[in-house]
C-alpha cells in the first residue's frame, strides 16, 4: 500500500483512523476526501494538518469527476463517507440515499476503472436489524429497520455485488457501535456527555433498555486497518465490542463518572421503529488476531475525560443550527 484515499476522513472515525494510518503506516500516503457536512471537521485533523504525507480534498463521494481525480494516483480506499445519524435519517431521509447509496456506487466505479488494488467499504452491525437473543454471523439476512440503516445495507450490497460482477478487490466491515473522543455531539454518549456538562436532561429513549455494543473507536480502527491490510477480498467482517449494554447503564455510568445526579436523566418518548438490540458473532476478524482491547469502563472514562478537557472543541458544535435540529429532534418529544 502507497496511497489511501480516505472518504469521510473529516468525521469522527474517519479522523481517528487518519491519525492511527499515519502512524501504523510510516512510509504510507493519506488522502482525506470529505465534503464537510455538519458533521465533518477539519478541527478534527489539527494535530496532523502539518505532516507532509497527509493531503486533504473537499468535494462528495457522490460526484464522479472529484472522485476520480483523487482516486487516480491511490491504490487503496476506506470509505467511511456517510450520513450515519438515525434520528436525522428519519427527519431527512433524501441525503442518505444520495451519500449511502449514489456515493458508494460513484466510488465504486471509480474503483473498478481505475484498478484499485484494496477498497474497505465501513458499514454497520445496523444493517442485520434487531435481534432479541443470540447473534447475528455475516451471513444473516439483511433486515435494515431506518432511512438509514437502509441506505447503508444497499451501499454494503452494491459494494459486494461489485466484488462479484466485475472483481473490485472490496470487503464490508460492519460494525458496532463505536465511542471516543471527536465523535459529533448527536451521539449518545457525546450528547449525554456534553448535556451533562451543562446540567442540561439526558433525553432517553422509551424505556432506556435497549441494547447496544460498544467499540472503542481506536479498537475500530486497528481492526479496520487490519482488514485493508489482510481482510479476504469479497468477504463481510463483523467487528463488534464484545460489550453490549443498555442504554440506561451507560448513562447511569457517565453521570457516575462526572459526579452528576441521575435526576438529570428524562425519559422521552421512543425513537420510530427504534431496534431493541443489536448483537454480532466476530469469530471471522477475531481469526486474523483482532480483539477489542479497551475494557468499556476506561474507554468511557478517557471519552468523558476528553470532553471535559476539549470544551474548545465541542463547544462551538453546539451552535444555532444545532440548537435548531436539537428543537425538531426533542421538542415534542
Ligand atoms: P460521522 O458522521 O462522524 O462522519 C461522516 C463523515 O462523512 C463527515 O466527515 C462528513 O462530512 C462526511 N460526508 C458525509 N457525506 C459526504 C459526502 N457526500 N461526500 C463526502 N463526505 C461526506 O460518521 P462516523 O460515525 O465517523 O461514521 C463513519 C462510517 O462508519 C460511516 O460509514 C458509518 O456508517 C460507519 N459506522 C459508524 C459507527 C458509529 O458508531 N459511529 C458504527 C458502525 C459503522
Ligand atoms: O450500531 C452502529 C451504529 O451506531 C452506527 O451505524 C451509526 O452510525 C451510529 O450513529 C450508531 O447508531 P445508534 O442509533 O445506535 O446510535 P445513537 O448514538 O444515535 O443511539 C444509541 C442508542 O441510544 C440508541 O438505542 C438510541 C438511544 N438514544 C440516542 C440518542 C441520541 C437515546 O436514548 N437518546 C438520545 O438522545
Amino acid at each position: 500500500m502507497r496511497k489511501i484515499l480516505v472518504t469521510g476522513g473529516a468525521g469522527f472515525i474517519g479522523s481517528n483512523f487518519v491519525r492511527y494510518a499515519l502512524e501504523r503506516w510510516p512510509d504510507v500516503e493519506v488522502v482525506v476526501f470529505d465534503k464537510l457536512t455538519y458533521a465533518g471537521n477539519l478541527a478534527n485533523l489539527s494535530d496532523v494538518d502539518d505532516n507532509p504525507r497527509y493531503r486533504f480534498v473537499q468535494a462528495d463521494i457522490a460526484e464522479e469527476a472529484p472522485v476520480r481525480e483523487a482516486m487516480a494516483d491511490c491504490d487503496a480506499v476506506i470509505n467511511f463517507a456517510a450520513e450515519t445519524h438515525v434520528d436525522r435519517s428519519i427527519l431527512f431521509p433524501r441525503e442518505f440515499v444520495f451519500t449511502d447509496v449514489v456515493g458508494t456506487f460513484t466510488l465504486l466505479e471509480a474503483a473498478r476503472d481505475l484498478g484499485i488494488a484494496r477498497f474497505v467499504q465501513v458499514s454497520t452491525d445496523e444493517v442485520y436489524g434487531s435481534v432479541e437473543e443470540g447473534a447475528f454471523e455475516e451471513g444473516a439476512p439483511l433486515n435494515p429497520s431506518s432511512p438509514y440503516s437502509a441506505s447503508k445495507a444497499g451501499g454494503d450490497l452494491l459494494a459486494l455485488a461489485y466484488a462479484k460482477t466485475f472483481g473490485v478487490p472490496l470487503l464490508v466491515a460492519r460494525s458496532s457501535n463505536n465511542y471516543g473522543p471527536y465523535q459529533y455531539p448527536e451521539k449518545l454518549i457525546p450528547l449525554f456527555v456534553t448535556n451533562a456538562l451543562d446540567d442540561q436532561p439526558l433525553p432517553l429513549y422509551g424505556d432506556g433498555r435497549q441494547v447496544r455494543d460498544w467499540l472503542y473507536v481506536e479498537d475500530n480502527c486497528a481492526a479496520l486497518a487490519l482488514l485493508l491490510e489482510a481482510g479476504e477480498v469479497g468477504e463481510v467482517y463483523n467487528v463488534g465490542g464484545d460489550c453490549e449494554l443498555e442504554n440506561v447503564d451507560v448513562t447511569r455510568r457517565i453521570l457516575r463518572l462526572m459526579g452528576k445526579p441521575e435526576s438529570l436523566i428524562q425519559y422521552v418518548a421512543d425513537r420510530p421503529a427504534h431496534d431493541r438490540r443489536y448483537a454480532l458473532q466476530c469469530e471471522r476478524i477475531r481469526a486474523l488476531g483482532w480483539e477489542p482491547a479497551t475494557p468499556f469502563d476506561e474507554g468511557l472514562a478517557k471519552t468523558v475525560a476528553w470532553y471535559v478537557e476539549r470544551e474548545d472543541w465541542w463547544r462551538p458544535l453546539k451552535d444555532p443550527a444545532f440548537q435548531e435540529y436539537y428543537r425538531q429532534q426533542y421538542g415534542e418529544r
